[in-house]
Parts: C-alpha cells; structure tokens; sequence
C-alpha cells in the first residue's frame, strides 16, 4: 500500500549540484516527494540521526562526513515506498550497487554515497519525525 519513507541527499551530492539528478531517479522510479528542506546538519543532530551507529568504527568519519556540507531531507511517499527506495538507491557500497542505481551512477565510495533511505517502515516513521512535523508534510 502507500508508504513514506524517508531520504537524505549527502554532502558529496550537494558539493556536486546533482540534487535534481537524482530527485528525477526518485520520481522515475514511483515516489513522490511530499516535504523536502535543504539544511546543514549540526553535530547534535548527525549524531542523533545515526546513534545507531555510534559504536560502528566509522561513527566519527560518518558524522563529520553529513556536516561537511549541506544535505536534502525529504519524504517520499508511494507503493512500498520504503522498499521501492532502497531498490532506486542500490546497494549501500557503490561497487556493489546494481546498473541504473543512484549509488551505481552517482556514488562516490561507501561513506560518500550520494544518499540515504530508511531500512524499514518503523525506522521510517522515527527519521521522519526527527527532521519534519507533520504539517510540513503534504502529500
Ligand atoms: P546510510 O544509509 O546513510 O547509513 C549509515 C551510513 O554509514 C551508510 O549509509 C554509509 O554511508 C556509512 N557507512 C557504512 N559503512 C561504512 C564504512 N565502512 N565506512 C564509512 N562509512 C560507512
């Protein structure tokens, strides 16, 4: 059924002015953008983003990466919308991502990846609610 998700448009893509490039793969690809806000992150909230990752050993290279430029936030809302992302985006190493994918075409390395998406409908839910309340949301 309909489903949001959430997204964000690294640094790297930023620094390159393919913000559009690959808004255009979300949208081909069935989604729909339904609240989207250019901002920098603070180091409170890239860590509070990605405290999940916080015992990973690439926690403080990841964190300082997503405030090393400006970023998108956005929700995507379609079929599967989650899923359906994670397939437009492709595999989170770039090596690995198949042909056509956002990663596959724009990626720079596994930190640098052009982009993120949510793993999951709960996981979802929080992101969004991190960055957007819910009358910056219109679908
Ligand atoms: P993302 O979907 O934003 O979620 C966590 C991010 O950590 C992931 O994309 C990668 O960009 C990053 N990441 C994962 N593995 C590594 C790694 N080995 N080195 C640096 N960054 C990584």
């Amino acid at each position: 059924g309909l489903e949001r998700t959430f997204s964000i448009i690294k640094p790297d893509a930023t620094r390159r002015n393919i913000t559009g490039k690959i808004i255009s793969k979300l949208e081909e690809g069935g989604l729909r953008v339904v609240a989207s806000k250019r901002i920098h992150m603070s180091q409170e909230q890239a860590e509070g983003f990605y405290a999940v990752h916080k015992e990973r050993p690439f926690f403080g290279e990841l964190v300082e990466f997503m405030m090393s430029g400006p970023v998108v936030v956005q929700v995507l809302e379609g079929e599967n919308a989650v899923a359906r992302n994670r397939e437009i985006m492709g595999a989170t190493n770039p090596a690995d991502a198949a042909e056509g994918t956002i990663r596959a075409e724009f990626a720079e390395s596994i930190g640098e990846n052009s982009v993120h998406g949510s793993d999951g409908p709960d996981t979802a839910k929080d992101e969004i609610a991190f960055f957007f309340s819910d009358d910056e949301i219109v679908g």
